[in-house]
């Protein structure tokens, strides 16, 4: 199982530091879930991890090796990013979009072939996404056109699958249906899946391991029942909230505590207390 860990990180953009001194392991084959306040440096992180951006110091290691020196084709099949705003070529199909993902399977001279036909097939069937596969990828729903970039993600076929916000813009049923996709693939290939997401309750469903990010540093890492604390929530997000535990999974769940929630009388006596 392949590993990745970001060590001693720094980075930024013109000259303005965003991450610095970032420390993280990702376990390798389990589902990691990263959260945090706006610009607290997530995509930032996913984008160094998958060598878009280039640290000013420090390194990402994979499999005992910075993969600054590793060649662009490698790093594809093993490692695969979804963008939290990915944009696709003007005109271009689902299917079309979709067979990219196959473009780090196939050598300089090698043509496409079966094995690259049915990651394609798969993909589009576990993402529901076969009916829309001519379809131009623009005159989708921003559902629909989610979905066909995870399916993109997906037919690339690697070991680590890092996803920016990847329940971005679905409905409740569809932000589901992915996040068990997801967790099927985890289970099913054994494939390390690293993805951002807002939702703190479906991060802590979902997620064996979670990463509270905050101002470009981890803040906290570990199980959920861990991390997932009334004061992580106060610290990271500024916002007082309960935590409890989900009655069905057994995780901790939280609920924020707005301006103009007034508890019923024994609550509001043990919140003052
Ligand atoms: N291409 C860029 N050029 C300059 N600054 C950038 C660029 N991308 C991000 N930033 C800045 O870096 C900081 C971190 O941005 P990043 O996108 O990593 O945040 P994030 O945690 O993913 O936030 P969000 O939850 O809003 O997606 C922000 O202050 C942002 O304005
Ligand atoms: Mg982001």
């Amino acid at each position: 199982m392949t590993t990745i860990t970001a060590e001693t990180l720094n980075a930024g953009y013109g000259g303005r530091p965003i991450l610095t001194d970032l420390d993280l392991t990702v376990p390798p084959g389990v589902v990691t879930a990263i959260v945090g306040a706006n610009a607290c440096g997530k995509s930032t992180l996913l984008r160094c991890l998958s060598r878009l951006l280039k640290p000013s110091s420090g390194q990402v290691v994979l499999e005992g090796r910075s993969i600054r020196d590793m060649p662009t084709r490698q790093l594809a099949r093993v490692l695969g990013l979804l963008p939290q705003s990915p944009i696709a070529p003007d005109g271009i199909t689902v299917a079309d979009l979709v067979s990219h993902g196959r473009h780090p399977h196939q050598g300089m001279l090698s043509r496409w072939t079966q094995a690259d036909d049915i990651a394609v097939a798969h993909a589009l069937e576990a993402t529901r996404t076969a009916e829309l596969a001519d379809r131009d990828v623009d005159e989708l729903s921003g559902g629909q056109r989610q979905r066909v970039w995870i399916a993109m993600a997906l037919a690339q076929e690697t070991d680590i699958l890092l996803l920016d916000e990847p329940t971005t813009f679905l409905d409740i049923a569809h932000q589901i249906e992915v996040l068990d996709l997801l967790v099927d693939l985890n289970c099913r290939r054994g494939t390390t899946i690293v993805m951002v997401l807002h939702d703190l309750n479906l991060a802590a469903r979902y997620a064996d391991h979670l990463v509270a990010m905050r101002q470009g540093q981890v803040h906290a890492a570990g199980s959920p029942e861990r991390v997932l604390t009334e004061d992580m929530v106060e610290q990271v997000f500024g916002v007082p909230c309960r935590v409890m535990t989900d009655p069905t999974s057994g995780q901790p769940m939280m609920l924020p505590l707005g301006r103009h929630l007034t508890p019923p009388e024994p609550a509001r006596k043990e919140l003052s207390a």
